[in-house]
């Protein structure tokens, strides 16, 4: 039995469907335990029709924060009081924030894969960008490119209209042209070379580790660095064929973590530092059975 929790455990928990395979608690659970605060942190699976009731009854439950997760970032901005000018923008929210009469949302994932780029010394500014998908998470990706001064952001998707969809809306937030949508099969108009690559789709997620949604490896030859938002396998194909022309790979983890800690950081008001961050990420490598 566990001793640990009492009468002034505060509870966190994310919101999804399905949840059973997150690591978020292993993020939050590990936090709490070395920054000494009484919180403990435990999936929900919640179904659609129930997802306006969860929220007001997570709030009554005097709950202190959220994150949410796949399929409800959009739906759950319906049940707040209040959303960020971000995760508006992005048109994303993944973490609620308990404030005076309901819960506020935010977006940390962009400032999550902001936060993991920086901790691995990746350059946003002045480069030039290639992101593959347009699904749910590639919007908050390309909104940080653009955000952080990237030159040019080639946005690949194999259904136009949506990667079309995502560059109108964040070429019109910020007033530019410099996100450019074209299909998958264009890529060879993409004249730059040294670019950063980040694969926004869901190809090559586990159990499907032997697909990327572009192999030709003359594609890979204008990629100096690329970022999978995968972290399950590790070692994505995408990423293998990145490495075999020479560039520099990371996966998804760290941006799963820094998510989670600036999750934390909003929840607590505090900031956690760098020895903590790599502790938790210790944690959660050792959790996929990821050496190094
Ligand atoms: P979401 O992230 O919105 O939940 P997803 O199924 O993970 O959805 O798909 C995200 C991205 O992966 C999309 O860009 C999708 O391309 P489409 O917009 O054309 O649907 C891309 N994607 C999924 N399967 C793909 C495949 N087999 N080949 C190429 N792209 C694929």
């Amino acid at each position: 039995m566990r001793t640990d929790i009492n009468g002034t455990t505060c509870l966190c928990g994310l919101i999804g469907n399905p949840v059973e395979h997150t690591l978020s608690p292993i993020i939050h659970n590990t936090l709490s335990k070395e920054l000494e605060r009484n919180i403990v942190y435990v999936p929900f699976l919640v179904e659609k029709e129930g997802l306006e009731e969860a929220i007001r009854g997570a709030y009554q439950l005097n709950i202190l924060g959220m994150n949410v997760t796949v399929p409800y970032k959009n739906q759950v901005m319906e049940s707040l009081i209040e959303v960020q000018e971000e995760a508006a923008k992005i048109g994303a929210v993944n973490t609620l924030v308990r404030t005076r009469g309901g819960y506020k949302g935010y977006n940390t994932d962009a400032d999550g894969l902001y936060r993991a780029m920086i901790s691995d010394s990746i350059v946003i500014k002045d480069n030039t960008i290639i992101v593959l998908g347009a699904g749910g998470a590639s919007k908050a990706v390309v909104y940080l490119c653009i955000r952080e001064g990237a030159k040019k952001v080639y946005l690949l998707n194999r259904t136009l209209e949506n990667a079309k969809k995502i560059a109108d809306s964040v070429n019109d937030i910020f007033h530019t042209r410099r996100v450019t949508p074209m299909i998958l099969e264009d890529y060879p108009r993409i004249i730059e070379d040294n670019c950063l690559c980040i694969q926004a789709t869901s190809v090559g997620l586990y159990p499907n580790i032997d697909q990327a949604v572009i192999e030709d490896l003359t594609f890979y030859k204008k990629i100096k660095t690329g970022i999978d938002i995968i972290y399950k396998p590790a070692k994505t194909k995408f990423m293998e064929l990145v490495e075999k022309s020479g560039g520099n790979t990371y996966n998804g983890l760290k941006m799963l973590l820094y998510q989670g800690i600036s999750a934390y950081e909003l929840w607590n008001g505090l900031k956690v530092d760098e020895k903590i961050s790599l502790l938790v990420y210790e944690q959660l490598k050792k959790e996929l059975g990821i050496g190094g």
